[in-house]
C-alpha cells in the first residue's frame, strides 16, 4: 500500500520517462546528466530535503518568500518578470506566482524535477546556468532569485556577470547560501583541535569541502557575497546579512527551536546523500564518515549550527546592460 502510494507520489514530476536521459544513477541515487559538477542526488529524498530548506529558509525569512526591496520592485507594471535559478521541484516560483498574481516567474534547472500542473504564469526551462548561453535578452528579468545552488556552480562570479545582464536597470538580486563550515556550542570548526568537539561531524564536513573543491566548486562562495556582488560593477546597494541556523532540539524559543528541527530533518537527509559522491572520489571509510557524524547530530552532545548567508543588490542603472 505504502509502496503504491509512494509510487504515485513519484508520477506527479516530470521525469519519470520522458526525461529519463536527463539523470544517471550512482551507487543507487539519481543524479544530474547535464551538469555533472552537482553531485548532490535529485530524487525522492533529496525533493523531500528541498521542502524542508524551502519551509526552514521561510522561517528565518519571517514567513517571506524573499527579503529587501523585492516586492517594492515587483509592486508597478503587471507582467514582472522573475527568474528562479536552481528551481529545484519549483517549489519556491510556485509560492510565489501565488502571492503575486502579477508576476511570470520561470524557474531553470538542470534537471526535470518541477510538478506537471503548474500555476498559471509559472514555467519552467532545463538550463545549465555554468553555460552562459541563454536565450532571454539583456535586462529581461525584474527579480532573479537563487537560493542553495553554490554545490552546482563551478564559477560563481561569471554566474553574477550573467545575472547582471539578464536583470533590467533597477532589477533586483537576491543570493541565499548556507556556509559549508559548521559551529558546535557557538565556536566554528577551526577553533576546536584535532581530538576535540564533534569530530564525525566535523569530518564529514571536511570531507564534503574536499570533494566539492575537486569539482572545481569554491567552498568560500556564500562568506564572499558582497566581494564578489562588487567585483562585478555593476550592482550597488549591496545588502549582506548571516544568520545562525540551530541544528537540533536544543533551542528555548520557540521560533528558533523550529528551524532547529528543519534543520535537523534536513540534514537526516542530507547526510546519507553524500555517499556517492565520497565513494566516486574514494574516500575511504565512507559508511564510518557518515556514521559517525550521524551519531553527532543524533546525540545533541554539543549544540550544533550551521551560518546562511543572504545578499541582495540592486542592479545599476548607470551601467550599460
Ligand atoms: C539544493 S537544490 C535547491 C532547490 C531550490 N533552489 C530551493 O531552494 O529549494 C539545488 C538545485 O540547483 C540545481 N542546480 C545545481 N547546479 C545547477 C546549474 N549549474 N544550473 C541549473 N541548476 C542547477 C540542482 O539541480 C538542484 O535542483
Amino acid at each position: 500500500m505504502l509502496e503504491a502510494a509512494e509510487e504515485n507520489d513519484d508520477d506527479q514530476y516530470l521525469h519519470i520517462d520522458d526525461y529519463s536521459s536527463l539523470f544517471y544513477e550512482m551507487h543507487g541515487r539519481k543524479f544530474s546528466d547535464l551538469n555533472r559538477s552537482y553531485m548532490l542526488p535529485v530524487d525522492k529524498d533529496e525533493f523531500q530535503r528541498f521542502e524542508l530548506v524551502n519551509r526552514l529558509v521561510k522561517s528565518i525569512l519571517n514567513g517571506s518568500l524573499f527579503c529587501g526591496p523585492v516586492k517594492k520592485n515587483l509592486q508597478f507594471g503587471p507582467y514582472r518578470r522573475v527568474l528562479d535559478i536552481g528551481t529545484g521541484t519549483g517549489l519556491w516560483a510556485m509560492e510565489l506566482c501565488d502571492l503575486m498574481p502579477w508576476v511570470r516567474v520561470t524557474g531553470v534547472d538542470t534537471v526535470a524535477i518541477q510538478p506537471i500542473e503548474v500555476p498559471p504564469r509559472c514555467r519552467f526551462e532545463i538550463w545549465d546556468v555554468n553555460n552562459p548561453d541563454y536565450s532571454y535578452d539583456n535586462g529581461h528579468f525584474d527579480f532573479i532569485h537563487a537560493r542553495y545552488i553554490q554545490e552546482g556552480i563551478t564559477d560563481f562570479p561569471k554566474l553574477l556577470g550573467q545575472i547582471g545582464r539578464l536583470l533590467r536597470p533597477g532589477g533586483i538580486v537576491l543570493l541565499i547560501e548556507p556556509d559549508l563550515c559548521q559551529f558546535a556550542d557557538g565556536k566554528p570548526e577551526s577553533e576546536y583541535t584535532d581530538d576535540t568537539g564533534p569530530r564525525g561531524w566535523f569530518t564529514l564536513w571536511e570531507t564534503y569541502r574536499n570533494c566539492l573543491t575537486l569539482l572545481e566548486i569554491d567552498v568560500t562562495v556564500p562568506r564572499r557575497f558582497r566581494e564578489l556582488l562588487e567585483d562585478t560593477l555593476v550592482f550597488e546597494d549591496i545588502h549582506v546579512h548571516e544568520g545562525i541556523i540551530p541544528i537540533g532540539f536544543y533551542p528555548a524559543d520557540e521560533s528558533e527551536l523550529s528551524v532547529g528541527q528543519l534543520q535537523w530533518m534536513a540534514h537526516e537527509l542530507f547526510l546519507p546523500g553524500l555517499k556517492p559522491m565520497f565513494l566516486h572520489f574514494g574516500v575511504p571509510d565512507v559508511d564510518r564518515i557518515i556514521k559517525d557524524a550521524q551519531r553527532d547530530l543524533y546525540s545533541g552532545d554539543f549544540q550544533l549550527s550551521g551560518r546562511l548567508h543572504i545578499a541582495y543588490a540592486t542592479r545599476r542603472e548607470d551601467e550599460p546592460v
